[in-house]
């Protein structure tokens, strides 16, 4: 199992690096990254959320209406995003008890590189594209609360102040 490290940890906020090097490490890496996930009951992960600054990330929405997964997606880009936009309810691993509404393109069409270094394009929609952009975000080092409502970070506000002493106390 890995730790999930939690905002404010300064690597969510790093440009993640692109992977040139597909070999068992990686292999290893995602499905600890799966592991990790599900342990915490999330839908999604990205590398950096466990301190590993690299563009991966994992998805299963199995569970959920119109499942899809498990999936994991390396060096993973959004070539397209309808201008038809959705508002959700959000969370992040990286922000325990936070959540918040988020808008973002309804649908998606991703290129990425699958576990056999094929490359993949697919549409995505509704939950589906809602994680895959949530967790691409966070390759980009930009985190959920950077996309909410303003009505929505006055509601978290208090929420990430407890994280930031909560981090202070632990590093
Ligand atoms: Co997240």
């Amino acid at each position: 199992m890995l730790t999930i490290v939690h905002y404010p940890d300064p690597v969510l906020r790093l440009v993640a690096e692109e992977i040139d090097n597909i070999d068992a490490e990686l292999t290893t890496l995602i499905s600890d990254m799966f592991d990790t996930m599900y342990a915490a009951n999330g839908l999604g992960l990205a590398a950096p959320q466990i301190a590993i600054s690299k563009r991966l990330i994992v998805v299963d929405i199995s569970e959920e209406v119109g499942g899809i997964g498990p999936i994991a997606l390396i060096n993973p880009k959004i070539i397209w995003k309808s201008k038809n936009k959705e508002t959700c309810e959000e969370g992040c691993l990286s922000f325990p008890e936070v959540s918040a509404k988020v808008s973002r393109p309804a649908t998606i069409k991703v290129q990425a590189i699958d576990v056999e270094s094929n490359i993949i394009e697919f549409e995505a929609e509704g939950l589906f594209a809602r994680c895959i952009q949530h967790e691409i975000d966070h390759l980009d080092g930009i985190l959920f609360p950077d996309k909410v409502t303003l009505a929505g970070k006055f509601s978290i506000k208090s929420s990430l102040k407890v994280l930031e002493e909560e981090y202070k106390a632990n590093h």
